[in-house]
């Protein structure tokens, strides 16, 4: 199987923490590709997930102007084409990109016309979500969530909590989801990943998200397990960037295939391509090797994606059907024809 060649669905993936070299470089030259790998790759096994968010920064500071932004976009669109991705959801908190006098509208208006034009260059379909973060105060939570809604007719689509799980409650928070709600707009939440089981029931009670972002510490409670999958609560699984916080010791014993096999549906992602250093391809080729999976998973976890995807049901139903097409020709004996 010729695992970069599988259409790919990615789902939970941060713009400002998927920097290649080669933008980080176009952009300011001065950082040799030694200072890229200390600083804005994490290593391997980081103490916990604030450690591994200390790397952030470094992508942010090189995101200030329009153009900053369009190169970052436009680098990423890249790293999207080789791994053949077919449909992406994209990620960023608006308010971290004001640094040199952007207002916050113009933050997402030029990320998205950046995205609009990327999807019209590479073919790649895409989407944006919008985040707000655990340290943020509820003004900016509630500035985040209506950006999503005066941006909803574009390729701007949902709401997402991102940044660090276990050192700041949810209270700020609630009220931007309930705009959310209340508004109609599709929304994720970062949970289970730093903190266990009672983070996940947190967020779907106050958040109601239809997706959680990471969430697969829900293992540890059968009940919800149960209550994923009696809800269709899609799971967007980063194995790789759960190992690097030390969630996991090793891959082996990343519950992914346990909830896969349990029913719970999830897909999978990098979460960030710098700083966890893996592209979609190469955590695919490890659930290959640590799970072997083959290709009727990777097409049944895909469609999970489009499934629990951001869109409209028109442009669903059309990726799904280039997705089962396109699996099809790749192995006709396993995946079936429309
Ligand atoms: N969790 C929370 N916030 C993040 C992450 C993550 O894994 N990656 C980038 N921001
Ligand atoms: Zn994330």
């Amino acid at each position: 199987m010729d695992i970069k060649a599988l259409p790919k669905v990615e789902l939970h993936l941060h713009l400002d923490c998927s920097l290649s070299y080669n933008v980080v470089n176009a952009i300011d030259p001065t950082i040799t590709e030694a200072q890229y790998q200390e600083e804005f790759i994490a290593p391997a096994k980081c103490h916990n997930l604030a450690d591994f968010l200390t790397r952030a920064p470094k992508g942010i500071e090189l995101m200030q102007t329009p153009e900053q932004l369009k190169l970052v976009v436009r680098d990423l669109f890249k790293q999207l084409a080789a791994d053949h991705v077919l449909y992406a959801e994209l990620r960023f908190a608006p308010l971290q990109h004001l640094e040199k006098g952007l207002t916050p509208e113009e933050v997402v208006h030029y990320t998205e016309a950046a995205t609009a034009q990327a999807v019209r260059e590479t073919g790649i379909e895409a989407r944006l979500i919008l985040c707000t973060l655990r340290h943020y105060t509820e003004a900016q939570s509630m500035e985040t969530v209506r950006l999503v809604e005066q941006f909803k007719d574009t390729h701007v689509t949902g709401f997402d909590i991102a940044a660090d799980e276990a050192g700041f409650p949810i209270a700020a928070h609630v009220n931007a989801f309930e705009y959310a709600r209340q508004h109609g707009l599709f929304c994720t939440a970062h949970a289970g990943e730093a903190k266990g089981p009672s983070s996940v029931w947190e967020t779907l009670a106050y958040f109601g998200p239809s997706r959680i972002g990471h969430g697969v510490r829900s293992i540890e409670d059968p009940q919800l397990v149960a209550h994923l999958k009696k809800h269709q609560i899609h799971l967007e699984v980063c194995p790789t960037c759960n190992v690097q916080i030390d969630l996991y010791d090793t891959y082996a014993q990343h519950p992914v295939d346990k909830l896969y096999r349990a029913g719970v549906a999830l897909n999978l992602n990098t979460d960030a391509r710098t700083i966890v250093n893996v592209s979609l391809s190469e955590e695919y080729q490890k659930m290959q090797q640590t799970f072997g999976w083959d290709i009727a998973d990777f097409y049944a976890t895909n469609r999970q994606a489009l499934l629990a995807a951001f869109i409209p049901n028109q442009l669903k139903q059309d990726l799904l059907f280039q997705l089962q097409k396109r699996y099809h020709a790749l192995a006709p004996q396993q995946i079936p024809a429309q």
